[in-house]
């Protein structure tokens, strides 16, 4: 038997607010039911481990672990940490495994301050306005 990809799929800030936030943007699942549609969705091709953290360092710190583990890739959803923070930018870039950053929303139609993403420096692939599938396809697009 082959063995399967494993991801690590990150969260940012207010992500697991899903639901509850700005559904208009985002929709009305929670991030909950987004983590069973997408593990429902990929019929057990991969290992998928998920992990949310509102706060910077402890998101720098998950990526710094991936540094010591056999991952395949990784897909981060930095939320709005994406318009700010160089310390995950340069965590990003010490990993040697493809990186595919995610937005729910399409990032580029809202606002002016949402245009800059500093952590898509880092990132192999940038998919946005997916809604909930978008880590679906940012697993999937390593699966091909
Ligand atoms: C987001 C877009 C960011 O601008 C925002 O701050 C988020 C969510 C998205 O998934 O569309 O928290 O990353």
């Amino acid at each position: 038997m082959t063995s399967q990809k494993k991801f690590l799929i990150i969260n940012g800030p207010n992500l697991n607010m899903l639901g509850l936030r700005q559904p208009e943007i985002y929709g009305d699942l929670s991030l909950q039911d987004i983590i069973e549609y997408t593990e429902k969705k990929l019929l057990n091709k991969c290992e998928c481990h998920w992990y949310q953290s509102n706060i910077e360092g402890e998101i720098v710190g998950r990526i710094q672990e991936l540094t010591k583990q056999d991952y395949s890739a990784l897909v981060i959803n930095p939320g709005a940490y994406s318009h700010t923070s160089v310390a995950i930018l340069d965590a990003l870039h010490i990993l040697k495994i493809p990186i595919i950053e995610v937005h729910l929303s399409n990032t580029h139609r809202r606002e002016e301050f949402r245009q800059t993403k500093l952590t898509a420096k880092a990132s192999t692939i940038i998919m946005e306005g997916l809604g909930k599938n978008a880590y679906f396809m940012a697993i999937e697009s390593q699966l091909l």
